[in-house]
């Protein structure tokens, strides 16, 4: 049988959160003249459970999920390896009628590397700055790619030693004491930690200490170039943003629903800067 109703997915979060993701998955659905829809459910924690589990009589193909409920979406359904290391989920669809789920940050962070700094992962030691969620997608996606010591540090060690303990000996947690003096080994620096967001101190890290073929990678994309962004650009070191991470984790999603792989364009990119400028 044919399928005759357009295509809709839609945005799980309670409370119903200011998002980009309509406006991505709009442009895409619209450059690529697929007839579907993506739209925001604002789904409080008791309703969740019924709201997955009928996803598709509801007339959804898919869904992304957001706070709070991203680990009640991973135990809902069937998990790929990203999901189950990251320990949630934030993208669900169906295959043979199961719900399956993956957690897209990896591939938003490996895909705005590849994208912005090509051979990124040649580096053989990475520095990663905090060990909270968006952490766990890092690491995974830097072991996945091969690299082969990555040294961590997080305000809180435990954290740091819990997710040494959970992705094994090619972590290595490191004392905040010790950034200076792992800077000049790293070939690759990532902040995950919410510093220099907007609101929040910078980061106190001299990106001077970096080798010359460093690349540096930044979650945070409100401001758009945090201050260490614009450290490392005035180094002329190769940067990967956030906002390139945003949208290179949604570019799974779409494929997964709608059936075509979109790509990340500088006119997608200036739609999305304009809305998080003006918002
Ligand atoms: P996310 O899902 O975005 O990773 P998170 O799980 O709340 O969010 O993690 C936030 C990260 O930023 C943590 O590594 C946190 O450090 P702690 O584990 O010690 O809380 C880090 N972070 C937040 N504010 C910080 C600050 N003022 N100084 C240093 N690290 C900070």
């Amino acid at each position: 049988m044919t399928e005759t109703r357009p295509r809709l997915a839609c945005l799980i979060g309670w409370p119903a959160a200011h998002s980009r993701s309509p406006l991505i998955h709009r442009y895409w659905l619209r450059t690529l003249g697929i007839e579907g829809g993506y739209v925001i459910e604002a789904v409080p924690p008791d309703d969740f459970r019924d709201f997955v589990l009928r996803l598709s009589p509801r007339g959804f193909v898919g869904a992304n999920v957001t706070r709070p409920h991203k680990e009640r979406a991973l135990a809902l359904s069937k998990p790929d390896a990203r999901a189950k290391a990251v320990g949630a989920a934030n993208t669900l669809w169906f295959k043979d009628g199961e719900l399956c789920s993956t957690n897209t940050d990896v591939e938003g962070f490996v895909g705005n590397l590849d994208a912005s700094a090509p051979g990124w992962d040649k580096a053989e030691e990475a520095l990663v700055l905090g060990a909270g969620g968006a952490s766990r997608a890092v690491l995974f996606g830097l072991l996945d790619r091969g690299i082969k010591r990555v040294h961590l540090v997080n305000r809180t060690r435990e954290r740091a030693e819990a997710l040494a303990k959970q992705f094994g000996d090619k972590i290595h947690v490191a004392a905040r004491e010790q950034v200076t003096e792992l800077l000049p080994r790293a070939g690759l620096l990532v902040n995950t930690t919410s510093l220099g967001m907007h609101g929040q101190p910078a980061l106190d890290v001299d990106v001077g200490k970096l080798p010359a073929n460093a690349v540096v990678a930044d979650l945070v994309y409100v401001p758009l170039e945090t201050p260490l962004l614009k450290a490392a650009r005035a180094r002329d070191l190769k940067t990967a943003d956030g906002l390139g991470m945003l949208l290179h984790q949604a570019v799974r999603g779409f494929e997964l629903w709608f059936g075509k792989r979109p790509q990340v364009t500088g006119e997608l990119r200036a739609l999305v800067e304009a809305d998080l400028t003006t918002t």
